[in-house]
């Protein structure tokens, strides 16, 4: 990947703790050093104001809380750099909306 391109990422989303999960493919703009947090952050911001995930914590590699499934392997999203290639990301953990944890 290279700089002003596009990625395509297929995001796990949950209406709620109850529902159904369902798959949503994003195109979000690459740039060097783009990590999944900020992948993340960039569709909330951007894409989806519906998107739900937990971003108020460390952003060092030393909580924990930013942990999702890259490709299925759990992963700190603050520390993980965008894979080039095929991109799906789950909850590693029970959430309450999309990537918000449950109580
Ligand atoms: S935000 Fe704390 S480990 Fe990622």
């Amino acid at each position: 990947m290279t700089n002003g391109a596009f990625l395509s990422c297929e995001v796990a989303r949950k209406a709620s703790a109850t529902a159904e999960t369902v798959f949503e493919t994003y195109r979000v703009p690459y740039r060097e050093g783009m990590t999944v947090l900020d992948l993340m952050r960039f569709i909330a911001d951007e894409l989806d104001g519906t998107f739900a995930f937990y971003d108020h914590a460390c952003k060092r590699g030393f909580c924990g809380s930013c942990l999702v499934k890259v490709n299925g392997k759990n992963s700190l999203s603050c520390r993980q750099l965008v894979p080039e290639g095929r991109l799906r990301l789950e909850p590693a953990m029970k959430t309450a909306k999309d990537f918000w944890p449950a109580d």
